[in-house]
């Protein structure tokens, strides 16, 4: 059979051969994406060029893409949901659309990965509200199943914009002003082994969740864009999104609905039974499934440079550990010592190691990766099982029982979960009222404000996004060409820049950044890009975050000069962008809050006015 890792070669090799560029994924943690704290899908990264900018790679690209799901975290513990997955993707940035993607993706199941036909189920966007049923996709699947004697009536599902319809926001109802979407086409793996259950409905289907059915690929004609007024304008180019996640394709070829039982978690499933002495069985799976899931995307999250705190990625990391922490305690009956997630840890390293692309390197990696875990689990350790004696003397929790949070360190949705368990009533919102009132937790990233992780794409946060190139380069020129970005999130209120430098920066510094960016603007400078080999822009002193996940050919984007000057530019910025075409546009930009964020970094807050 074949492996999780052959999976992914052969996904790639069969669109390279149909001429596609392959390119790098990108980090979990998209440090200069204001409208996500994780990369949660392949086209994440890709949005700006699926609006129309141009990609350095070219319009027709594949690749593996390491994915996190924080709002999926409390599905996780049935057989196939996890937080952290990997999504195979192909592109079509305004090339091929439905009459290419269909017929192939058919053919790297069919063929390829050899599933059979009997199994495999398509869905087709039935039409809705302002937007037709999907008549093209229809024609070209029909024609398809006709050809392999398959009957297109028993094979064809039709659903409307819950199921079929794709965006980063979901149903066009919740699409913000400019969000792209549009109709999919998924593919869905019956298990036939498995019986329906009743209680998800009278009859299965492929979207019933009963998990008989499990969606294995999705191609997204991401034609339109949502408009002021809520209805939808065609996009200047018609592109396929395509996603397939890999650990279900892994399930659909093991003919086996747990994903669980395939090579990317068997070992890890063996070490938590080894750590915790008990079987993978009924009443147990939920537990190790968690485990498994939650320090497996503990693991991306801190390869890519994140440590647990209290605010936003740092405050999911925690989650995670802490969670594992208290199903292993709970499931070995409280005799495992913290020291014996080593093992799990690296059977989960050792795993993905040998996953293509997955950027993890056992030798370079494993020391930080355990320290993080063993000081997070140490420190929770301590008070963790006075801490589940305490919720279960409790009658109910309500509020002034916030003290679980102080003293022990339960993150807020871990008591929930424990007093759900065990038949407490628990008052969620007083809970909150009471954290917001003491301390440093942002609310937003406890109870999910994140959701689908998207804020905007509007004007102000394009200039935004604009202004913090400028404070970029005007931090390095007041403070010294060490100083670099660490981070930034830009909402169409306010941007945030997070930078390396050793303290607070004194009044006069912010006034002189102040100043600096502010005669930038009134200079009216043009911003503008340039596709260019990355050793180039390297060398003409291009500044960027991911060095490492740049292809050859990198998008730079430039503030001032121009053509054979753009060298002598103000500000050159590996970029997606977008951005503003002259920085006059922005009129002024004042910073209004510094912070310390601490590991030496600063942290700034600037509005633009227009
Ligand atoms: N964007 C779609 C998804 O995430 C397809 O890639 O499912």
């Amino acid at each position: 059979m074949l492996s999780s890792a052959e999976i992914i070669k052969k996904y790639i090799n069969f669109f390279k051969k149909h001429e596609h560029v392959e390119i790098k994924g990108y980090p979990i943690v998209l440090q200069n994406d204001p409208t996500t704290l994780f990369t949660n899908s392949g086209m994440q990264p890709l949005v700006p060029y699926l609006l129309g900018e141009q990609h350095p790679e070219g319009n027709i690209l594949v690749n593996v893409q390491n994915c996190f799901r924080s709002l999926d975290i409390n599905e996780v513990g049935d057989n196939r949901h996890t937080t952290f997955f990997r999504m195979l993707g192909n592109w079509s940035l305004g090339a091929y659309f439905k009459e290419k993607q269909i017929p192939w993706f058919w053919e790297f199941l069919t063929k390829e990965l050899n599933l059979p036909l009997d199994n495999l189920h398509i869905t087709v966007f039935k039409g809705g509200e302002d937007i037709p049923r999907d008549e093209e996709a229809l024609i070209i699947w029909e024609d398809i199943l006709i050809k392999e004697g398959l009957d297109p009536k028993e094979k064809i599902h039709l659903y409307g914009f819950k199921e079929n319809w794709w965006s980063r926001a979901g149903t066009p109802d919740n699409m913000p002003v400019d969000e792209p979407g549009g109709p999919s086409s998924e593919i869905f793996y019956e298990f036939t082994d498995v019986d329906h259950d009743m209680s998800y409905g009278e009859k299965c289907h492929p979207n019933c969740n009963c998990g008989k059915f499990v969606e294995i690929g999705n191609c997204v004609f991401m034609q339109y864009q949502k408009q002021n007024n809520g209805s939808f304008k065609k996009l200047s180019q018609k592109n396929v999104d395509f996603g397939g996640g890999l650990e279900r394709l892994a399930a659909a070829l093991n003919n086996n609905p747990d994903i669980f039982t395939t090579d990317l978690y068997e070992g890890v499933i063996k070490a938590i039974e080894d750590n915790s002495g008990k079987k993978y069985e009924k009443e147990n799976m939920n537990s190790m499934r968690i485990i498994a899931d939650h320090l497996k995307g503990a693991i991306f999250l801190i390869k890519d440079g994140v440590i647990p705190s209290n605010k936003e990625h740092g405050y999911i990391l925690r989650r995670l550990l802490r969670r594992s922490a208290v199903k292993m305690h709970l499931l070995s009956g409280g005799s495992t010592p913290m020291g014996g997630f080593e093992n799990i840890c690296d059977e989960i390293i050792r795993i993905e190691e040998n996953i293509p692309n997955s950027g993890i390197n056992r030798s370079e990696q494993k020391n930080n990766i355990f320290n993080v875990i063993k000081n997070e689990m140490e420190r929770f350790g301590k008070s963790l099982d006075n801490g589940l004696k305490e919720i279960e003397k409790l009658k109910n929790i309500k509020g002034k029982e916030f003290y679980l949070f102080q003293t022990f360190g339960f993150p807020i949705e871990i008591i929930e979960e424990l007093a759900k368990q065990k038949n407490k009533e628990i008052d969620i919102e007083i809970f909150y009222k009471e954290l917001e009132a003491h301390r440093d937790l942002s609310r937003a990233a406890s109870a999910g404000k994140f959701k689908g992780g998207l804020m905007d794409n509007q004007e102000m946060t394009i200039m935004g996004h604009t202004a913090t190139h400028l404070l970029h380069q005007a931090l390095r020129d007041t403070l010294g060409k060490h100083v670099h970005q660490t981070g930034s999130n830009i909402t169409a209120e306010r941007l945030r820049f997070d930078f390396n430098y050793k303290s607070a920066l004194t009044d006069i510094q912010i006034k002189k950044i102040e100043n600096i960016i502010n005669q930038k603007i009134s200079d009216n400078l043009p911003v503008y890009f340039e596709i260019i080999e990355t050793k180039i822009a390297k060398k003409i002193g291009a500044i960027g975050l991911f060095q490492d996940s740049y292809g050859d050919k990198s998008k730079i984007y430039f503030i001032g000069g121009s053509g054979d000057k753009s060298s002598n530019a103000y500000s050159i910025e590996f970029c997606g962008g977008p951005h503003v075409d002259f920085t006059g546009k922005l009129k002024r930009v004042n910073i209004i809050k510094q912070e310390s964020i601490g590991q030496g970094q600063q942290r700034i807050y600037a509005k633009v006015n227009i």
